[in-house]
């Protein structure tokens, strides 16, 4: 029984462990290095960010995404952006995004961003 209970836990502690809280204010530093390319409220080299989080992917009219993002049938969300921000050309073959966060905070920082601040 307690072994039973054990690997819930365990189980139920995976995905939080693999993602990590996201800090504000260390995300809105991290998104200094986005804005090569992407602002909340122009589209540039990028689409626009306001409102992404929860939208569906490739979805403004007015900024002409790759095929690829278009056709992805992906809604943005923590799980989702970690994994573009991760590998965007892994996540979606075609897609014409190159730029990586390596590490994990930063992806959850730069998310936490994002979800709160893009909204
Ligand atoms: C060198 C330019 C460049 C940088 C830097 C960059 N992006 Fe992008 N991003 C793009 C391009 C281009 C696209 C459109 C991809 C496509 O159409 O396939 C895109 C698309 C996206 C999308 C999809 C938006 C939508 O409307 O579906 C998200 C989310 C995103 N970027 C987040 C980020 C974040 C967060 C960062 C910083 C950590 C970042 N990007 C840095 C160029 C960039």
């Amino acid at each position: 029984m307690f072994r039973v209970i054990v690997t819930q836990a365990a189980l139920a502690a995976g995905p939080v462990a693999a993602a990590p809280a996201g800090d504000l204010a260390r995300g809105e530093q991290i998104y200094q290095a986005c804005t090569d390319c992407h602002s909340l409220d122009q589209n540039d080299v990028g689409p626009r960010h306001r409102g992404v989080y929860g939208r569906e992917a490739g979805s403004l009219a007015d900024y002409p995404y790759s095929d690829a993002l278009k056709n992805a049938k992906i809604v943005w969300n923590a799980e989702t952006l970690d994994k573009w921000l991760t590998n965007p050309q892994a996540f979606v073959p075609g897609a014409k995004m190159f730029f990586h966060l390596a590490d994990a905070q930063d992806r959850a920082d730069v998310i936490a961003f994002l979800k709160e601040r893009a909204r």
